[in-house]
C-alpha cells in the first residue's frame, strides 16, 4: 500500500471519484464531506496530503488549509479550486497549499499533481529532519568543545601547582645542603667564640662594663645558632617517632599553648571539628609544629582582636583542616613566597615557620595550600592522606 491521501469534499460523485482513481494507483484513501470531520481522520491517521475542497457549504477552505497546516505541518494540502478562480489560487498558495487543481480535472493529471506534492513533501520533511539533525550535532560538538576546554584548563592548572611544588621542593633540597654545610661549618667556630669568651670572662669579672660587653658577646652567638638550628629545621627531619595519634589531641594542645595570647589579645575562638578523624600514624611533636606555627602567624596578625577559626573535617582517604584568620591578609604578589625560607615581612621574623609547616606537610604526604585576601583575613588549607 502507497500514502495515505484524504479526500474531502462535499461532493459525493468526487470523492468516489478519486477514491476509485487513487485507490487504483495504490494509495490507501480516506474520505470525509465535511472538513470538521477531516481535522479529526488526520489526527488520528496522519495522512501524507489532504485533497481539500474551496467551496464546501460549512466551511471556508482558506480557514480549513489554515487551520489544517497550522496543526498538522507534516500534512501537505492540495485544494480542488473551481475553474478560473486563479487570484483564489495565488492566495491559497501563500496560505500553505502545496498544489491546487482546478475543476473538472481529468483523472492523469490529478495523479500526477499528488506525486509530485508527495515527492516535494519528501524532500522537505527530509531537509527538516537533516537541519535538525545538523543543529543536535552542532550543540553535541559545542559540548565537546566546552568539556575540552574545561579538561585543558584543569590539566593547566594542575601543571602550574606541580610545576610550583617542584620549584619548592628544589628550593627546599637546595636548601637542606646548604643549611647542612653551613651548620657544620658555622657551628663548630661559633661553639669556640662561645667557649674563648667564657675563658676571657674569668680575667674580667672586675671590670663589669666589658663583662657585660661578653655577655652580650655570648647572647648574638647564641642567637645565631638559634637560627642555624631553625634553619636546619626546614630542611632536616629531627629524630622522630611515629605513633598512632588523634590530630584532633594535636590541635587542642597547640590551642592551648596560646590561650593566654587569645585571650588577651581579645581574638575569638572558633572550633569546627566537623568529623572526629580515625588516629593517624605520625610524630605529635612534628605535626604540633604545624599548628603552633600557624597560630602564632595568624595571631600576630590580629594584635588587637579577630576570628581565629580552626575547621577540622575527614573523608575517606584524608583529614582536612583549615586555619583561617581575619587578619590584614597577604598582598598577591607575596602569596607564592610565604613558604619560602628566609622570606619574611616581620621585623624580628625569621622567616621560617611556613617552610617548617611545609616541609613536614610533605613528609606526611599532604598538601597545604593558602587563600588570602588583603584587609580580610588568610585561610591556610591543609590535606593530610590518611592511610
Ligand atoms: N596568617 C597570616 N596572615 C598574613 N600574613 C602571613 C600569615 N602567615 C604568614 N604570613 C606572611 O608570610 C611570611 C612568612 O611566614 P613564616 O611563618 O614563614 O615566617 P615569619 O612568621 O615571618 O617568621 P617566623 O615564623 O620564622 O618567626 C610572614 O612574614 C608574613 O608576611
Ligand atoms: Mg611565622
Amino acid at each position: 500500500m502507497r500514502e495515505k491521501l484524504l479526500v474531502v469534499d462535499d461532493e459525493r460523485t468526487i470523492l468516489d471519484l478519486t477514491a476509485m482513481v487513487l485507490r487504483g494507483k495504490g494509495f490507501e484513501v480516506l474520505l470525509t464531506d465535511n472538513a470538521q470531520d477531516g481535522y479529526d481522520i488526520i489526527a488520528a491517521e496522519d495522512p501524507a496530503v489532504v485533497l481539500l475542497d474551496y467551496m464546501m457549504p460549512k466551511v471556508n477552505g482558506l480557514a480549513a488549509l489554515c487551520e489544517i497546516r497550522q496543526r498538522f505541518p507534516q500534512t501537505y494540502v492540495i485544494m480542488f479550486t473551481g475553474k478560473g478562480s486563479e487570484d483564489i489560487a495565488v492566495e491559497l498558495m501563500k496560505a500553505g497549499a502545496a498544489d491546487y487543481i482546478p475543476k473538472p480535472f481529468s483523472n492523469t493529471n490529478l495523479v500526477e499533481r499528488i506525486e509530485n506534492v508527495l515527492h516535494l513533501r519528501e524532500i522537505e520533511l527530509r531537509n527538516i529532519e537533516l537541519l535538525e539533525e545538523r543543529e543536535r550535532l552542532r550543540k553535541e560538538i559545542e559540548k565537546w568543545n566546552r568539556d575540552l576546554e574545561q579538561r585543558v584548563e584543569e590539566k593547566s592548572l594542575e601543571l602550574k601547582r606541580a610545576h610550583a611544588e617542584i620549584l619548592q621542593s628544589e628550593k627546599l633540597a637546595a636548601l637542606g645542603h646548604l643549611s647542612a654545610g653551613m651548620a657544620h661549618e658555622i657551628r663548630n667556630p661559633l661553639n669556640s667564640i662561645s667557649l674563648f669568651v667564657q675563658v676571657l670572662q674569668t680575667g674580667l669579672k672586675d671590670d663589669p662594663e666589658l663583662l657585660s660587653y661578653s655577655e652580650k658577646v655570648i647572647q648574638e652567638v647564641e642567637r645565631i645558632d638559634d637560627i642555624l638550628v631553625k634553619l636546619l629545621a626546614t630542611s632536616k627531619r629531627s629524630p622522630f617517632q611515629l605513633r598512632s595519634i588523634s590530630i584532633q589531641d594535636v590541635i587542642d594542645k597547640a590551642l592551648e599553648m596560646f590561650s593566654e595570647q587569645i585571650q588577651s589579645q581579645g581574638v575569638d575562638l572558633i572550633k569546627e571539628y566537623e568529623t572526629s578523624p580515625p588516629p593517624i600514624l605520625a610524630d605529635s611533636d612534628e605535626l604540633s609544629q604545624i599548628f603552633s606555627n600557624l597560630f602564632a602567624n595568624a595571631l600576630f596578625e590580629m594584635a588587637t582582636g579577630g576570628n581565629l577559626e580552626v575547621r577540622l573535617r575527614h573523608n575517606e582517604h584524608n583529614v582536612m583542616i583549615s586555619v583561617c584568620d581575619t587578619g590584614r591578609g597577604i598582598p598577591q604578589e607575596h602569596l607564592n613566597q610565604v613558604f619560602d625560607p628566609f622570606f619574611t615581612t616581620k621585623k624580628k621574623g625569621t622567616g621560617f615557620g611556613l617552610s617548617v609547616v611545609l616541609r613536614i606537610i610533605k613528609t606526611y604526604g599532604g598538601r597545604i595550600e593558602v587563600k588570602s585576601e588583603p584587609g580580610k583575613g588568610t585561610c591556610f588549607d591543609i590535606r593530610i592522606p590518611l592511610g
